[in-house]
């Protein structure tokens, strides 16, 4: 399947999504946000595809939601056509693990669709940011939640409020990405991150995710309960068997997501 707003390339067990609309600096357009969704299901739906790894430009992930597109739509259109929602939906609820490699510009939807994501990579030119308050809204991908929970109140508001960016050391400081690696690698580290998850049990990899996730949206009772539930669940799975023969005698486990 071709797309017009992205490329999608498999490497190994890897899916590799670049989005690419280079002359509005990769925003999220109503064609791209479903050719995204049509990818993700498409490699979601391939069993030999473990991890993907979601990137952009070296000079922009994305800048967000595609202004001139929203210019003129009402608040009703905006509601009924439903524009990018389903892609948080998407996305939120992805079983497979997604890295996200950053570069250049990550604001707004750029930077809501980055936070959906699991593992963030960053060249140091990276700049985060919440701009929506210049134009007049504020985030509508969940950026007023995910950012608050990743960087707290304090930090979130004045991003949020003030419309300021900030840059790839202060987004690792702040926990917002894993790793900042110079412009050239950015791409590569992330590839090597979504290599390492790519060659654990799929079945560990996907608990893992869930439980994880669930610290997100449930209170510290529950998500243990959750998270021990999980963990007798892999139990029952051959992986597991595996992984603790394998270590027994002193090989690497083979995994097949069993
Ligand atoms: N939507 C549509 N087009 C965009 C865009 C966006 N979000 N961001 C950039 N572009 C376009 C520009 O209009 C320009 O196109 P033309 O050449 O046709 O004029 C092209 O991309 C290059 O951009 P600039 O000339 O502005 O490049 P710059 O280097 O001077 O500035 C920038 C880069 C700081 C990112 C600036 O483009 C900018 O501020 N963009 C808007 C960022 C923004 O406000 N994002 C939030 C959108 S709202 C949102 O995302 C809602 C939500 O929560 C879901």
């Amino acid at each position: 399947m071709s797309y017009r707003t992205l490329s999608v390339a498999k490497e190994g067990p890897l899916g590799i999504v670049t989005i690419n609309r280079p002359d509005a600096l990769n925003a999220l357009s109503r064609e791209l946000v479903s050719e995204l969704i049509a990818v993700l299901s498409a490699l979601e739906a391939d069993e030999e595809v473990r991890c993907l790894v979601v990137t952009g430009s070296d000079r922009a992930f994305s800048a967000g939601a595609d202004i001139k597109e929203m210019v003129d739509m009402s608040a009703v259109q905006m509601a009924m056509t439903e524009h990018f929602f389903p892609l948080w939906d998407k996305v939120g609820r992805y079983p497979k693990p997604l890295v996200g490699a950053l570069s250049g510009f990550v604001l707004g939807g750029g930077l809501e669709l980055a936070m959906s994501l699991d593992v963030l990579i960053a060249s140091e030119t990276t700049q985060m940011g919440q701009p929506e308050i210049n134009i007049g809204v504020i985030p509508g991908g969940g950026g007023t939640q995910r950012l608050t929970r990743a960087v707290g109140k304090y930090k979130a508001m004045e991003m949020i409020l003030t419309g300021t960016r900030i840059g790839a050391e202060e987004a690792k400081t702040l926990g917002l990405v894993s790793r900042v690696v110079p412009k050239e690698a950015y791409l590569e580290e992330a590839k090597k991150v979504a290599r390492e998850i790519a060659s654990k049990s799929p079945m560990s990899v996907k608990l893992a995710k869930m439980a994880v996730n669930k610290a997100f949206e449930t209170g510290l009772g529950a998500g243990l309960d959750f998270e021990r539930e999980l963990f007798y669940l892999l139990f029952a799975s051959e992986d597991a068997k595996e992984g603790m023969k394998a270590f027994m005698e002193k090989r690497k486990p083979a995994f097949k997501g069993k």
